[in-house]
């Protein structure tokens, strides 16, 4: 996208959030007061996440409109679009940061998320990666797994047991399994300050599958990795798809191509709809893609 619709994007918000200030808050979601409540998503129908004619507006501007998809459990989605089309907000949305104007969203046929606050949606299985790392840097990368595998799924959470470096069988074969799986074990008693970029993402990325998420959402992954770190985020992610659900928004298109490969579908937001949905190849081939995204 070109740098003037980037700041024409950055300066809406920028407007609406100095605005919203003024403005009585929307209702937050799942109310206070009551406490926590634990769900399990129900995926018999074989659907994870439903968005159904979910809006939402930011001063009349609709960063989301009527926006409509599935996802599959077990299935790993691209979702691709250019700048402004809607799918951080789409994400904040499932997620439980922002709340829409109207639609519904469900995680399985039987959690309406519209209903869950932020940690409730954690609780029942969506985890959340943004594009910057966000790891303990003082912390030995094993230390930091420790601390995931602990909460905040459980209330273990907020007594620290991960610290004591004295880990129970389970705990120390899901944390060598982990360090295996992001290829960080030859570095678990570094600190994690000391690590690459592409090394935090992929702590990261250990962190939150270390509280076992049925649904997986990660807003560019691959933003300032190596072609060889890209490369192998990649397959990171196809090993983790059938055990997890998995939606991946990115620009990069050779990580998406490497995702995507002859068979899985790919979403194109445009505007806060799709746009288009199907096999890369055939979303490639839409002269509407073409023109808004691909072409450019
Ligand atoms: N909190 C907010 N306040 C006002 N406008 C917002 C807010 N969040 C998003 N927007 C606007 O909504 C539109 C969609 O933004 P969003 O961040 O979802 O796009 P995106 O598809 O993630 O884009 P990118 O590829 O640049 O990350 C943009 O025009 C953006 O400026
Ligand atoms: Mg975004």
């Amino acid at each position: 996208m070109t740098p003037d619709l980037m700041r024409e994007g950055a300066a809406r918000r920028a407007a609406y959030e100095a605005r919203k200030a003024a403005l009585p808050p929307r209702p937050p979601r799942g109310g206070f007061g009551r406490p926590l409540q634990h769900l399990e998503p129900v995926f018999t129908q074989g659907v994870a996440l439903y968005v159904e004619d979910v809006t939402v507006s930011f001063d009349g501007f609709k960063a989301l409109n009527s926006l409509s998809l599935t996802v599959n459990a077990g299935e790993l989605r691209c979702i691709i679009g250019p700048n402004g089309a809607g799918k951080t907000t789409m994400m904040d949305c499932i997620t439980g940061k922002t709340s829409p104007d109207s639609g519904r969203l469900s995680f399985g046929s039987n959690i309406d998320l519209l209903r869950l606050s932020e940690p409730e949606i954690a609780t029942a299985g969506i985890g959340r990666k943004f594009q910057k790392p966000t790891v303990y840097e003082r912390l030995t990368v094993q230390d930091n797994l420790a601390m995931s595998l602990a909460g905040p799924r459980s209330v273990r959470a907020s007594l620290f047991p991960a610290m004591s470096g004295h880990h129970d069988g389970a705990e120390a074969a899901r944390l060598d399994e982990l360090l295996t799986l992001i290829e960080l074990k030859s570095s678990a008693f570094r600190e994690a300050g000391l690590l690459s970029h592409g090394q935090k993402q992929w702590l990261e990325i250990g962190m939150l599958l270390a509280q076992d998420p049925k649904l997986l959402l990660l807003d560019e992954p691959v933003a300032g990795m190596t072609d060889e770190e890209t490369e192998r985020t990649a397959e990171l992610f196809l090993s983790l798809e059938g055990q997890h659900s998995l939606v991946v928004v990115e620009h990069d298109m050779k990580f998406v191509g490497q995702l995507a490969g002859t068979h899985r579908k790919v979403t194109v937001l445009h505007e806060g709809q799709v746009l288009a949905e199907g096999k890369l190849a055939e979303v490639q081939a839409d002269e509407r893609v073409v023109e808004v995204y691909l072409g450019r």
